[in-house]
């Protein structure tokens, strides 16, 4: 039988091109390393990495957790990249909240990624920090006021705009640009509009620069009919994270995986972060324990630039190290709004074939 879809249109960023216009989102802390980023790259998307705590695993990470993520992020983009084969391409995404973000940002360009991808704060000196590097930069952006601070800002300062833009909406997984209040009434949110003001903001900074500024939609894209949705309201491609998680290559432990499997509606909760922002996440005992008592902090491992261990309900660097090692029961893990549609285990080359 013929298909009646349409190809999707390949993603080009500047000089760079993926052949599927499909962003795999990183995912922190662990999540998103290698093996999923290189395999998504290998089918033509863009595989992101996540640098939060990425060497969680390596020798002496107990001791010195910003040397061994300094190694790690060097590791793992050389290992997506050999995984990729030359297909696709291979990026990171870090954290503005980071207390590293320089030093991460660095490594990064300094390791040969494609892309960077930055959001949870807005990562204003994002350009000074890569200096003359030709490495494609994107912010994560909520709003069109956020991308106009941004943008301007861009263009002000450092005489440049974006690459590409990620415009992550209410159903994302991990950390929320939005308030609590906006997320108990996503009904009445009309995000759609939010994304056609976004690009009509960046319209005129493509016009400024005469160039094109990619925008990718992320948040909730769960099929080919939702790609197709954003795609209509004048996206260039999507982001997605939550779905690749029930893969055989994502780096998470299989119980992390299954966890995903077996949540259904009720078991997804809005959550604090210590980050200082929302966050989307799974209702398990952690989440619980929480509601009647905090968690004293034991050990800092000085991840975020703001962050007061005395005072945080809990260690968000050994909360989401203990649920991607597999502890489901008392780790973090962050999930997307339509996790509880995801209800079998599958791969990366079956899921990108499902959506392209
Ligand atoms: C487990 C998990 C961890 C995430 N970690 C990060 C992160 O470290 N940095 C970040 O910018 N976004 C993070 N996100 C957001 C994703 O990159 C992505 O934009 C979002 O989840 C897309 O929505 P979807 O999961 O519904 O596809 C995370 C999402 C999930 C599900």
């Amino acid at each position: 039988m013929k298909s009646d879809k349409k190809r999707l249109n390949a993603l080009q960023i500047g000089e760079l091109i993926a052949e599927k216009p499909i962003i795999q989102g990183g995912m922190g802390v662990g999540v998103s390393r290698s093996s999923l980023a290189g395999a998504v790259a290998a089918e033509g998307g863009v595989g992101i990495i996540s640098t939060a705590q990425i060497g969680y695993d390596e020798d002496g990470f107990e001791h010195n957790p910003a040397e061994c993520n300094r190694i790690a992020i060097r590791k793992h983009i050389a290992r997506a990249k050999e995984i990729a084969n030359g297909n696709g391409l291979v990026g990171v995404n870090i954290m503005v909240a980071l207390k590293h973000y320089k030093e991460h940002v660095q490594e990064a360009v300094s390791a040969g990624a494609d892309v960077i991808i930055s959001g949870a704060g807005l990562p204003m000196n994002l350009p000074e920090l890569i200096g003359k590097s030709s490495v494609k930069i994107a912010p994560i952006v909520s709003s069109r006021r956020a991308t106009q601070l941004i943008l301007k800002m861009w263009a002000h300062r450092y005489g440049r705009t974006a690459d590409f833009i990620v415009v992550e909406g209410p159903k994302a997984g991990g950390h929320l640009g939005f308030s609590r209040e906006q997320l108990a009434d996503m009904e009445n949110l009309d995000y759609d509009a939010e994304i056609k003001d976004i690009i009509s903001c960046k319209k005129i900074y493509e016009e400024m620069f005469n160039t094109k500024i990619p925008v990718i939609v992320a948040g909730g894209i769960f099929d080919r009919q939702d790609i197709d949705h954003v795609i209509e309201l004048g996206a260039d491609g999507v982001q997605i994270a939550s779905r690749f998680v029930a893969t055989a290559e994502c780096d998470a432990s299989d119980a992390y995986k299954q966890a995903y499997i077996d949540a259904g509606k009720e078991d997804i909760q809005i959550i604090q972060s210590p980050v200082g922002m929302p966050g989307r996440a799974l209702r398990n005992d952690f989440i619980k324990n929480l509601e009647v008592a905090r968690k004293s902090v034991k050990k800092c491992y000085n991840c975020l630039e703001k962050c007061d261990p005395r005072t945080v309900p809990y260690c968000i660097t050994k909360a989401l190290i203990d649920a991607v090692k597999g502890d489901i029961k008392n780790g973090l893990i962050f999930c997307g709004e339509n996790v509880d549609r995801i209800r079998k285990m599958t791969t990366v080359h079956d899921l990108m074939e499902e959506l392209c």
